[in-house]
């Protein structure tokens, strides 16, 4: 297929979360927090740590292997790797990642948007297939933020948690189920230092830094966080609707990035959009940065919350400060 009229279509799901499940009162053992607070103030009941010894590329691979089963391929053009918690700062993971999975010398490469970086890699994928230059490609996101959480950090700890979600998508048409809609993109680097690792990069080595073990930890300003995530959510979701030609009203699920169940909350206020449409992990899974919204759509997929035809909202707000939203109609996929 070529020419205009060439769309990326959803064509497979997989996800992959650790086995090791970390309860709110296991984390009320070692830090002054509590069950009541962090289910009241986030919406987490429970999230999962990589076991000791497993990296980003290993959820992340795993997720994989599933996506191409469910999309019933086993050979892609390229693998896109979405993440912030990179097995190495060099080289990139996706070539790991590509190499666990057995697909020999594919072309994979890294993108880094933190919790925005699923959305940041359709628009990549759907670019990649409209142009031509690929046919079917791999977009993982993944993230082990239980690797760079300052253990005695409660903020940070309640929140976060560890996993991998992947799509397949092939070149198709835009009338097909699964075709992505538009995608909106945004950034703000003059808030970079609200959610950030301030060690490990060149900013602190060309200075002469030492390397200071605090820094060196993930850190972010809760509150500002949540109001702008809040702001350019809705923002962003308005202008991809109005991009699509589709109506709040058309939307079935909203698919946000599962950072807070408040946040999610707001957005669909915000939106008009019934909160009961909000595919909701996070109770499970906690915030999985990159890896929230594959792993919200596989979830809500097994769980018969998102059926085919149904109008999907998704949007995403990250470090950066990075932002996106995407609208497509959900396809038959097989469950691997
Ligand atoms: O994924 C990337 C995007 N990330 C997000 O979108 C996250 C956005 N932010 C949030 O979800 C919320 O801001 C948090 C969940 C991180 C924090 O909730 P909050 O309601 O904004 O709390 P806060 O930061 O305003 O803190 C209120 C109080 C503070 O105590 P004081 O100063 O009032 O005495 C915190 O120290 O709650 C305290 N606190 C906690 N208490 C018990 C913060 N975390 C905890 C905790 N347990 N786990």
């Amino acid at each position: 297929m070529t020419g205009a009229g060439r769309t990326a279509v959803l064509a497979g799901i997989g996800s992959c979360v650790p086995d090791r499940i970390v309860t709110n009162d296991d984390l009320a053992r070692t830090l002054d927090t509590s069950d009541a607070w962090i289910r009241t103030r986030t919406g987490v009941g429970e999230r999962r740590f990589a076991d000791a010894g497993a990296a980003t590329s290993d959820l992340a691979a795993a997720a994989g292997i599933l996506a191409l089963k469910s999309a019933g391929v086993a050979e892609v053009d390229l693998v896109l790797l979405a993440t912030a918690t990179p097995d190495r700062p060099c080289p990139a993971t996706a070539p790991t990642v590509a190499a666990k999975m057995g697909l020999d010398t594919v072309a994979a490469f890294d993108l880094a948007a933190v919790c925005s970086g699923f959305v940041y890699g359709l628009a990549v994928a759907a670019a990649m297939i409209e142009s031509g230059r690929a046919q079917r490609l791999l977009l993982i996101a993944a993230d082990t933020f239980s690797t760079i959480l300052d253990p005695d950090d409660r903020t940070t700890m309640s929140v976060f948690g560890d996993g991998a979600g992947a799509v397949v998508l092939r070149a198709g048409t835009p009338d097909e189920p699964g075709a992505l809609g538009p995608v909106q993109l945004g950034s703000d680097g003059a808030l970079a230092d609200m959610i950030t690792v301030r060690a490990g990069g060149s900013e602190q080595r060309a200075l002469g830094v030492l390397p200071d073990t605090a820094d060196a930890y993930f850190r972010m300003a809760g509150k500002p966080v949540f109001m702008q995530a809040v702001e350019r959510m809705t923002a962003a979701s308005l202008a991809v609707l109005r991009d699509a030609g589709r109506s709040i009203a058309e939307v079935d699920r909203l698919v946000g990035h599962q950072a807070n169940i408040r946040i999610l909350h707001a957005v669909a206020d915000q939106l008009g959009i019934d909160r009961d449409k909000a595919v909701v992990h996070l109770d499970r899974v906690g915030n999985t940065a990159g890896a929230s919204i594959p792993l919200a759509l596989a979830d809500g997929w097994a769980r018969g919350e998102l059926r085919p035809g149904d109008c999907v909202l998704l949007t995403a707000f990250g470090g950066g400060a990075t932002w996106g939203a995407s609208v497509l109609t959900w396809p038959e996929l097989a469950t691997p």
